[in-house]
């Protein structure tokens, strides 16, 4: 009888083989980028407490209400597989210490769990690159963040994405906006939908953000926060567009941008493609200067973003030509033991003499045909075939399996210098 057979979980995806080396060539070209800013890695555990969620993103906000993958554990601790890494880092750098008088640049990639809808673009688990940095309060740090940013699209070869900007002010300021945004609503109740009309007295800045077209002249003609804000705000918003405009990095300025996570003040931003539909959004983030006291720690000033790596995937899997990352050698031994232990320390020798090299050692045996069948199915260039002949000889056969050529012999102990020539070619 056959089993029923295990299917991953709806909107949880395995990467495959064919797609990791554009994920690689992206993870190495993030890093690299990094590294030039001087931020450093650090890494989180995937499962924390409930709570850390719930008081750092927000009770009312559509993550913690109903994305979030939470469980309660053996010992009946209510734990959460992350949504997001900015709680988990927060979590993270007050515990170490890391905060305690000190600048600090860090960098996290992984997988972010959410319950949404599954759909191109968006997922139930995601992976995202984030970036946090700590201790500075200045505009300085937020044009640091955006223009690595841009750096990074420019070295991925995107020129596509728009940045839009915002500032959410002060929370005084924001409070104060709040009440007005409530009485223009309020006044307007009929033309409110059904989530709008929720988010009215639980998170009224959302509505701001509402994708249903029906609503957007009401959203266009709201007050906005921008002409609401707080004088150090303003000023703040400012000496960013100044440094942006200087460095020649352009942005449009969106007043609806207000973000889905609750922890955020003044700057926020987000890198916009048209071309993934819905799920347009790469890259977002924003400062949240009072996140790391809300969560217990000392007060520390604080800008971050993480970006969705599936969207980028998507985004360059059209754009990229990456450079060949087949094997060079297929190892074909046909004969007795002799053969294979002899095959296998040659192998090793011109992996230590050739660092660049990709050969694969033929395992499970068979015959010259099935091995020639494998070399094939493995888009090796060339075969190196050693049988009983050739190694009383001391020599190798090579053959090229993607072009027609003569099959030649060669001397093991030239091999090596042979093989340099080849895999350079
Ligand atoms: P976020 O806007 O929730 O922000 O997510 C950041 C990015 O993650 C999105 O712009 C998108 O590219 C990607 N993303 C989000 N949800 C999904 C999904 N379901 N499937 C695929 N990709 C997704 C944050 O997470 C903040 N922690 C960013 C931040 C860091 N702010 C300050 N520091």
């Amino acid at each position: 009888m056959s089993k029923k057979k295990i299917q991953a979980i709806r909107g949880m995806n395995d990467i495959l083989p064919a797609q990791t080396p554009i994920w690689q060539h992206i993870e190495h070209t993030l890093h690299q980028v990094l590294e030039s800013y001087g931020y450093q890695e650090i890494r989180m555990p995937i499962l924390e407490a409930t709570e850390l969620f719930s008081r750092s993103i927000g009770e009312v906000t559509d993550i913690v209400e109903k994305e979030m993958f939470s469980f309660v554990d053996r010992n009946s601790d209510k734990l959460t597989l992350r949504p997001e890494g900015t709680a988990s880092c927060v979590r993270a750098g007050i515990q170490n210490g890391l905060f305690y008088n000190q600048i600090q640049r860090l960098w996290y990639i992984g997988p972010m769990f959410r319950h949404e809808r599954p759909q191109k673009g968006r997922y139930r688990q995601f992976n995202q690159l984030g970036v946090e940095a700590y201790g500075l309060t200045g505009a300085d740090i937020d044009a640091e963040i955006i223009l690595m940013t841009a750096r990074f699209w420019q070295k991925l070869g995107l020129d596509n994405l728009e940045l839009q900007i915002n500032s959410l002010g002060s929370s005084e300021a924001r409070a104060a906006y709040r009440d007005k945004l409530v009485d223009y609503f309020s006044t307007h109740n009929d033309q409110l939908d059904e989530d709008s009309k929720r988010r009215l007295n639980t998170n009224p800045l959302r509505i701001l953000d509402s994708k249903n077209p029906e609503m957007q002249s009401l959203i266009q003609s709201a007050p906005q926060l921008l002409d609401h804000l707080d004088q150090e705000s303003q000023t703040h918003f400012n000496d960013l567009k100044n440094i942006l405009d200087q460095v020649g990095v352009k942005y449009r300025i969106n007043p609806q941008l207000v973000r889905g996570l609750d922890y955020y003040n003044r700057t926020v931003f987000e890198w916009v493609t048209q071309e993934l539909g819905a799920q347009g959004t790469i890259c977002a983030g924003g400062r949240y200067d009072t996140l790391v006291e809300q969560i217990g720690g000392r007060s520390t000033p604080a800008i971050g973003f993480a970006m969705g790596l599936e969207r980028l995937v998507l985004l360059l899997e059209s754009k990229l030509q990456l450079s060949d990352i087949n094997p060079h050698i297929y190892m074909i031994m046909v004969g007795n033991e002799t053969v294979q232990q002899q095959g296998f320390a040659l192998a090793e020798s011109l992996r230590t003499a050739l660092p660049e090299l990709r050969l694969i050692t033929n395992c499970g045996g068979g015959s010259f045909k099935v091995q020639f069948k494998r070399a094939d199915k493995s888009a090796a260039k060339f075969a190196l075939i050693l049988g009983e002949d050739e190694l009383n000889k001391q020599q190798v056969a090579i053959k090229n399996l993607r072009k027609k050529q003569e099959q030649k012999l060669l001397s093991i102990s030239e091999l090596a210098d042979n093989l340099k020539q080849l895999i350079k070619e």
